[in-house]
């Protein structure tokens, strides 16, 4: 998708992945939690306060713990999709535990998911879990605001 064809609230939209891979970057240096993937996806920026700190925190666990009670509930044959997925780097935490799922699929804007894509391709150690299982993980570019407008997407 051509960038002239987004609004300036789509770009405000894309910048916060930006923002929040980069604090959360900068939370699990800080010790905060286990991500060996994060540092893939964003550059080190300044420290962030203790407050966003805490607040992706409880953000990135909040979801795990969701995650890993609806796989206790629903086994792995399973399918995961996340909406506004940004540079989220669920799909490799969860194929390095007993609970990576049948099918992950990634939405969010063109800009996004092609960027997040030619980091993958780039990064050995991302492709390689992929690759392993390609038709277990899809990216969608989301050509269209209207999330439930499935016919409108095409995947990568
Ligand atoms: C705050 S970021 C969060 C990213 C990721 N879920 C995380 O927790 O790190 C919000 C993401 O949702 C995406 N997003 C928001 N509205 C969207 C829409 N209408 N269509 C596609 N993506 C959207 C943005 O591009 C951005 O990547």
């Amino acid at each position: 998708m051509d960038s002239s064809m987004w609004s300036t609230e789509d770009e405000a939209i894309i910048t916060t992945n930006t923002e929040a891979t980069e604090c959360k970057r900068c939370a699990v240096e800080l010790g905060y939690w286990k991500d060996e993937y994060i540092c893939y996806f964003a550059k080190r920026g300044e420290r962030k306060a203790p407050e966003i700190n805490r607040g992706y925190y409880a953000r990135v666990r909040a979801m795990e713990m969701f995650i890993h009670q609806f796989l206790e509930r629903c086994g792995t044959k399973c399918q995961i999709i996340n909406l506004g997925c940004g540079f989220d780097t669920l799909y490799w935490r969860l194929k390095d535990t007993t609970q990576a799922v049948s099918n992950f699929i990634e939405l969010d804007f063109p800009a996004v998911t092609s960027k997040k894509c030619h980091i993958i391709k780039r990064n050995k150690q991302l492709l390689e879990k992929i690759c392993k299982e390609a038709k277990r993980f899809n990216i969608v570019h989301l050509k269209t605001q209207i999330v439930s407008d499935l016919s409108t997407m095409t995947s990568e």
